[in-house]
C-alpha cells in the first residue's frame, strides 16, 4: 500500500550510529510512496556517506548552507518550503538542545528554524546512549520541543552500540514508518477509547490438545492499528496469534474464550467503542483433563462433552453504558453463506447497532477481505481490498456514527 504517495519528506540526519538505520527508512518512505529529499549535517556524514542517500533516494543529498545548485542560495527556505514533513532521524541529544535553542548555524537546524511551523511538521526520533536519553536536560528538552510544536516519535530499548542495554536506540525503520503513516492520517477518533478482540481461541482438552479456528486476527489487528492512527487509545484482547502489536497499541494476550471475556470485561468501562473482531469458540470442552489424554489399546476414541462458551459481544451489548449509548457496539459475522441475512439477524441477536459480516472461508489467514455493513437501515458493501485500507474505512464509518450521535 502507498500509504505516503504524494508526500514529500525531507529526512533530516544528525551524526549518530544510528545513521545506518536512515538508509533503510529512506528506502522504506519511498516503497511507501513519498519522495524523500536528504539533508545530512557534516557529523552525519562520518557515519554513512552521502552516495548511499543519493541512491537510495534518488535525489542528491543537501549538506550545506551554501550550496551553489539553488538560485538564490537558500536551501534552507526552499527545503522548507517544499516539505509536508520534516523528519529528524536519527536526532542526536545535542541537535534537540539546539533546535530547542533556534540555533542556526549550519543547514539543517537553519531549516527547522525557518519552517513554516504551522504548515511543516516537525518529526523527531531520537538517538542516542541510556544515560544520555535518562538524562533531565533531555527529557527537558524533549518536553520543550514538543510543547513548541515538534512530535517526538520516541526511542527504542535494547542493546545500544556502546555495549550498555537500556532506552534511547533509534526506533527500528519499520516503526518509523509506522509512525509517519499514522501521523497523516485525519485524527477522525480523537478523545475515543477503544477495545478490540481479535484473532482465534483456543479451547484446551488437555494440556497438549485443544481445539481452535482458521482466524489469523489480521483483520483485528488492522482495526486496531487503523483506530490508533485515527487518534484513538486503542486497546487490543487478542487470542493466540504471532502477530506484531500495532505501535501506540495496548495489548493484552489471553487463550481461551473465558480469558477473552475475563480480560475484556476488565477493560471494558473505560471504553467508549467496542468492536468484537474475534472469533471466540462457540463451545468448549466441558472437562479438559489436567493430564494428557492417552490411548487405552481399545481403538476407541475418547468422548469429548462440550459446553457453551460466554458470548462476549451479547454481554458488552447489553451493559448499561452500551444501552443509553456511552459505549458503541460493533460486532463481525463470520459466515460461509447467506451473508446478508445470516449478518442481518445476527446483529439483531446480538443487540449491536453495527455489524460487519464476512465471508470466513474466503478471508482467514489472507491479508485481503471485502466487507458487508449492516446496520438497522440496510447494508453496505466495502468491496475486496487490503484489511489496513478496508479497517481504516471502517474506522471512518465507525466515526461518522458517532458524530451522528
Ligand atoms: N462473539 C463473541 N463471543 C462468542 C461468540 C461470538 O463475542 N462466544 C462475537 C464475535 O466476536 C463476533 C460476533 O459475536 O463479533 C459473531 O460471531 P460469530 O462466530 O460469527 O457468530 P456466533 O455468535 O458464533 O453465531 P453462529 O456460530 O451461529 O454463526
Amino acid at each position: 500500500m502507498q500509504d505516503l504517495a504524494g508526500k514529500h519528506i525531507v529526512l533530516g540526519l544528525k551524526g549518530g550510529i544510528a545513521c545506518y538505520k536512515a538508509a533503510e527508512l529512506c528506502r522504506a518512505l519511498i516503497k511507501a510512496g513519498a519522495t524523500v529529499q536528504v539533508v545530512m549535517t557534516e557529523a552525519a556524514e562520518q557515519f554513512i556517506t552521502p552516495v548511499t542517500m543519493q541512491a537510495l533516494s534518488n535525489r542528491t543529498v543537501y549538506g550545506s548552507q551554501w550550496d551553489a545548485r539553488e538560485p538564490n542560495n537558500m536551501p534552507h527556505i526552499n527545503l522548507s518550503r517544499e516539505a509536508d514533513a520534516i523528519l529528524i532521524a536519527p536526532c542526536s541529544a545535542d541537535f534537540m538542545a539546539k533546535l530547542l535553542h533556534g540555533r542556526a548555524d549550519e543547514l539543517l537546524s537553519l531549516m527547522c528554524l525557518a519552517r513554516p511551523i504551522a504548515e511543516v511538521p516537525l518529526l523527531i526520533a531520537p538517538a542516542m546512549n541510556r544515560e544520555m536519553w535518562a538524562h533531565p536536560a533531555t527529557q527537558r528538552n524533549m518536553a520543550q520541543l514538543q510543547a513548541d510544536g515538534a512530535t517526538i516519535l520516541g526511542v527504542g530499548s535494547g542493546f545500544q552500540a556502546c555495549g550498555e542495554t537500556g532506552d534511547g536506540r533509534m526506533l527500528e525503520p519499520a516503526e518509523l514508518l509506522e509512525d509517519i503513516v499514522a501521523f497523516f492520517q485525519p485524527k477522525l477518533l480523537a478523545g475515543q477509547q477503544v477495545l478490540i478482540t481479535a484473532g482465534p481461541t483456543y479451547e484446551a482438552i488437555d494440556p497438549v490438545r485443544g481445539i481452535t479456528n482458521l482466524s489469523s486476527g489480521k483483520m483485528g489487528f488492522a482495526i486496531a492499528r487503523a483506530a490508533r492512527e485515527a487518534g484513538a487509545q486503542v486497546t487490543l484482547v487478542a487470542g493466540p496469534v504471532s502477530l506484531a502489536t500495532p505501535r501506540g497499541v495496548a495489548r493484552v494476550d489471553v487463550r481461551s474464550a473465558q480469558d477473552m471475556m475475563e480480560a475484556t470485561l476488565s477493560c471494558v468501562d473505560a471504553a467508549t467503542v467496542f468492536i468484537a473482531a474475534a472469533a471466540v469458540a462457540d463451545w468448549r470442552p466441558a472437562a479438559p483433563t489436567a493430564q494428557k489424554i492417552k490411548k487405552d489399546g481399545s481403538g476407541k476414541p475418547p468422548e469429548l462433552l462440550f459446553t457453551e462458551n460466554p458470548d462476549i459481544l451479547a454481554t458488552v451489548a447489553q451493559s448499561a453504558r452500551a444501552r443509553d449509548g456511552r459505549l458503541f457496539c460493533v460486532g463481525f459475522a463470520a459466515e460461509s453463506h447467506d451473508l446478508a441475512a445470516h449478518s442481518q439477524a445476527k446483529r439483531k441477536r446480538k443487540g449491536v447497532p453495527l455489524l460487519v459480516g464476512n465471508i470466513g472461508p474466503a478471508t482467514f489467514g489472507q491479508d485481503d477481505n471485502a466487507l458487508l455493513l449492516v446496520d438497522a437501515a440496510g447494508t453496505r458493501e466495502i468491496p475486496r481490498g487490503p484489511k489496513l485500507a478496508l479497517a481504516r474505512l471502517l474506522v471512518s464509518d465507525i466515526a461518522r456514527r458517532l458524530k451522528s450521535t
